[in-house]
């Protein structure tokens, strides 16, 4: 399977403030160029079933586990040595037939019998914008429950990896309630108005996003003010949009056109 989409060239800059940078381009290409340990945290949401497409006889899909070791070993090198990896991702609905997969759990208990990451905590993020990819089970054959909830693994080389949870206390969002890993912070259309504001339309194709809200918990909970963020899968680019509001250096990147475009406009919205 190749890992490299658009071949070698270089993740192309499109949008800069004084904290960071938007690129487009491959998520390899685009973390290559980043210097050695320089980064604190890497919070980010990939694809969540790789290009694998989990069937009902593959629903672990090790094929998945290789793809994500992939970027998790692009992710180490620019990591400080206690910094921090935080994904998002979920169970998937197999492709032929009403049953889940769970590609992520397999690649992440890989990952921890290797030895060489610790997975310092999990959190629950209860979403009721989630993807709609279920529709055929939940809308058509009411046969199958509408998933509401995906996984934040929060990953680090180190046990000690800094945190502070007094950083988000009384997180600034009124939809968030403090339950401890269980995050209800606001859903994928919170920040609607934004998006229409950018000219965006509704659509299946924009639907695998997470608000604003989410990267910046973490952004405050587990790095200090300057330090340096990266989303190597950021689609319509809320990591940026948090980095920004939290006073974090940060550098974002996606590789498609779509949501670049969108990134953009929503990074100039905010500078205005
Ligand atoms: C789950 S979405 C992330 C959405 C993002 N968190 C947001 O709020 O918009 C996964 C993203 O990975 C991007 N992607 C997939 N393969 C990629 C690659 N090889 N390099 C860079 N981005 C990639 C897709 O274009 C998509 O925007």
């Amino acid at each position: 399977m190749s890992l490299r989409t658009e071949a070698e060239s270089p993740a192309r800059p499109v949008a800069s403030t004084a904290q960071g940078t938007l690129f487009h381009g491959d998520a390899t290409v685009f973390l290559r160029a980043l210097p050695e340990r320089s980064v604190r945290l890497v919070v980010t949401s990939p694809w969540f079933t790789g290009p694998c497409e989990p069937s009902s006889q593959d629903p672990t899909s090790p094929a998945f586990g290789d793809w994500l070791d992939h970027y998790l070993a692009e992710m180490e090198r620019v990591l400080l040595p206690d910094g921090s990896v935080v994904l998002e991702t979920g169970g998937a609905w197999a492709r032929d037939r009403p049953v889940r997969t769970v590609q992520h759990y397999a690649a992440l208990s890989r990952l921890l019998e290797r030895g060489d990451w610790y997975l310092l905590q999990e959190f629950y993020w209860y979403n009721p914008g989630l993807l709609e990819v279920n529709e055929e089970y939940e809308e058509r054959r009411f046969n199958r429950l509408h998933d509401c909830v995906t996984t934040w693994f929060w990953l680090s080389r180190s046990p000690d990896a800094p945190a502070d949870t007094r950083r988000v206390r009384g997180f600034q969002n009124h939809l968030t309630h403090p339950f401890g890993n269980f995050l209800a912070l606001s859903d994928s259309w919170a920040d609607q108005p934004y998006l229409e504001a950018a000219g965006e339309r509704r659509s299946r194709a924009d639907l695998d996003r997470f608000p604003v809200a989410a990267p910046l918990y973490f952004i405050r909970l587990l790095t200090e003010e300057g330090e340096h963020v990266v989303d190597p899968f950021a689609g319509i680019g809320s990591t940026a949009l948090a980095a920004e509001k939290a006073g974090r250096r940060w550098s974002c990147n996606d590789i498609s056109a779509a949501a670049i475009s969108i990134a953009k406009q929503r990074i100039d919205t905010f500078r205005k």
